[in-house]
């Protein structure tokens, strides 16, 4: 193996590179390895960032609505025990999607921030590169009545939507849906969980509505490996959008 001092290629690096940086190899042979693991890092980045692509080309959006980009942890506002808890969970989750999979539901009554939480811990894992879709349940069945319109069977709609890092499914619940939409839940959840990758759920039902509508299989496998249930129980902020001071 030629040593680094020996090699004109690798001299030459030495000395472009600025005195305070070492380079990661000394030899050839490391420098090659080290080449190939760099295209190896790019090639899986493009095909992440091609992955969220052909969702969003799917679904004709991007992957958080343009209404919830702004969303964060830093502007979700605390004033009551429950949404500081809300925020604690929604943190937590968040840290553990950046490197693992976790399940969770958010749970409660109309504008309560949901949605917000949900796209803040979304935002975050896209800033580290992560593939994130928000979507409703009504939206997933238009895609794939879509698909099946265009003569395909879906099952490629399907798969793409399985294959992003966290899938958060919205409005579960808010129209009632068909035995149809069910077993499509049914497939994703299965899916997603059987190759641990994460799901998300916000409904306006409780706990026991929401086990009548899926069944106790798929929310065993949503609360399986530490997922979460949280409840949203205090009024709307939906008063607050727009007033001075109010994040909208
Ligand atoms: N604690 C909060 N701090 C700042 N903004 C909030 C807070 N809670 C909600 N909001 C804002 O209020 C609006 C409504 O919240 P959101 O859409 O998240 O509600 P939701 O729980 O998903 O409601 P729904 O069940 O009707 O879908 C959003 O603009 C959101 O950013
Ligand atoms: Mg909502």
């Amino acid at each position: 193996m030629k040593n680094i001092v020996n090699s004109g290629v690798l001299e030459r690096i030495r000395r472009l590179a600025p005195q305070h940086v070492t380079a990661p190899f000394s030899t050839v042979a490391e420098w090659r390895e080290w080449q190939l693991a760099e295209g190896r890092k790019r090639c899986a980045e493009i095909e992440q960032q091609n992955r969220q692509v052909r969702v969003e080309k799917i679904l004709n959006r991007s992957g958080i609505q343009s209404l919830h980009r702004r969303c964060s942890f830093a502007n979700y506002w605390v004033q009551n025990d429950g949404q500081r808890y809300a925020l604690s969970q929604a943190k937590s989750i968040a840290s553990e999607l950046e490197s693992g999979c976790t399940n969770f539901a958010f749970s409660g009554k109309p504008g309560t921030g949901k949605n917000h939480l949900a796209a803040a811990i979304g935002n975050h894992l896209l800033k580290t590169g992560k593939t994130v879709i928000v979507v409703t349940v009504a939206d997933v069945m238009s895609a794939l009545h879509a698909s099946y319109d265009d003569g395909n069977s879906g099952e490629k709609f399907l798969r793409e939507l399985c294959e992003v890092d966290l899938l958060v499914l919205d409005e579960i619940g808010v129209q009632r849906e068909t035995k149809n939409e069910q077993v499509v839940l049914h497939q994703i959840v299965d899916r997603r969980t059987a190759s641990l990758r994460s799901v998300g759920m916000l409904t306006n039902l409780n706990y026991e509505a929401m086990k009548n509508l899926l069944g106790e299989r798929v929310m065993d496998r949503m609360t399986m490996n530490g997922g979460r249930w949280v409840n949203f129980s205090w009024e709307s902020w939906r008063p607050n959008v727009g007033q001075t001071g109010a994040v909208v």
